[in-house]
């Protein structure tokens, strides 16, 4: 194989408040060879993801920090193209925790082979990867939705949220969105069949939501916190819950919001609040793929790609994801 040199985007800093591209550092190695049982990995798709930010931080948590100097993590597709494993062949397409960079070595069981008749590959990061894996889970698994019940999403144009409300939409749900722009809210109602959106940046959620949904909601998919779930939680019908998935608003926060205050609202309502991790759901990832990808193939389930273009762009677009830059499923195009 030729000499191959590898670009990396390693963390220069934890960031303090909003990411800055200062705070990121490129570096070219060597390329490594692949031991007994390792591919080695070409990038196609870089995925970029909430998550992310929370690794920035020197603080305990569900996973492991990321160092300073280290290469930023991330979950990628790509073409493997040097392999010393029996199970992934040299040409596979897999994904796997490649990290901000064009080229890694990885633990051949740690790789999933993506077959492309399923679905686009890259959607393997997306709608029929962790993301959409979240929504199904956690909507269906955790929330349990009934027909005829109304649920509200926050960050509903974006790569969980979006998936969520076409799942509920399939059970028969009435569903609810709130957004950043107004052009994200015509997307929820008229692309992807949501019954309203808000814009939470323009519009009064508290006011809208007493308006659509008089008797309340009764599953509210939390994707960001903050003042949207203080007025999720006010707007609660009898029983309802609340699925905890995301706290995007507080991620950038050096000292989270004193909220919400307004947990009296649950006894009242008789609600339940409960937070889940997609990981915990690991024994039916199969099951829910190859559901999720035979919705994409027969056009139930619509999905939207932001791809930004090239290697470099990843801490730019990485901090817009953070801003509310991105519509849908934000990926890094690596390389053809
Ligand atoms: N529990 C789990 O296992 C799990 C797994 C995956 C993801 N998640 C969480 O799910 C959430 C959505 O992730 P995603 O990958 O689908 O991202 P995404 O929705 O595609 O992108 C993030 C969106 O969050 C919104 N946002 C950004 N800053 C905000 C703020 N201050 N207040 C309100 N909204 C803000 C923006 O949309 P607008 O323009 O509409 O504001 C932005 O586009 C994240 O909180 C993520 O951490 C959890």
């Amino acid at each position: 194989m030729p000499e191959l040199v590898n670009r990396r985007w390693t963390l220069a800093n934890r960031p303090v408040g909003y990411p800055q591209e200062s705070d990121f550092a490129i570096i070219e190695t060597d390329v490594d060879d692949p031991q007994h049982g390792e591919i080695l990995v070409r990038t196609l798709f870089l995925s970029l993801d909430p998550y992310m930010r929370g690794r920035m931080r020197d603080r305990r948590s569900y996973a492991v920090p990321v160092g300073i100097g280290d290469v930023v993590v991330g979950e990628g597709v790509g073409r493997v193209i040097a392999s010393q494993s029996d199970d992934v062949a040299v040409g596979d397409i897999v994904a796997c925790q490649i990290g901000w960079q064009e080229y890694a070595v990885v633990p051949a069981h740690t790789a999933r082979v993506v077959d492309p008749a399923m679905a686009p590959i890259s959607t393997a990061l997306g709608v029929t990867g962790m993301p959409g894996l979240t929504a199904y889970h956690g909507l269906l698994a955790v929330g349990q939705p009934r027909p005829g019940e109304t649920v509200l999403i926050s960050a509903a144009s974006g790569a969980v949220g979006a998936v969520v409300g076409q799942i509920a939409k399939m059970n028969g749900c009435r569903v609810i969105g709130t957004v950043g722009t107004d052009d994200k809210a015509a997307y929820c109602t008229d692309e992807l069949g949501f019954d309203a959106a808000i814009n939470y940046k323009t519009e009064d959620v508290f006011a809208r939501l007493t308006e659509l949904a008089p008797d309340g909601i009764d599953i509210y998919f939390d994707n960001v916190g903050g003042t949207v779930t203080d007025a999720a939680i006010e707007n609660l019908a009898l029983r309802g819950r609340v699925l905890v998935c995301g706290q995007i608003s507080q991620y950038n926060l050096e000292e989270p919001e004193m909220a919400p205050r307004n947990f009296w609202n649950l006894i009242t309502k008789q609600a339940r609040i409960e937070g889940f991790l997609v990981f915990n759901f690991q024994n039916d990832h199969e099951v829910a793929r190859t559901r999720l990808a035979s919705w994409v193939r027969d056009g139930s389930l619509k999905y939207r790609e932001d791809i930004v273009d090239g290697f470099e762009q990843a801490p730019r677009a990485f901090i817009g994801l953070m801003n509310g830059a991105n519509f849908g499923k934000l990926l890094v195009k690596m390389s053809d």
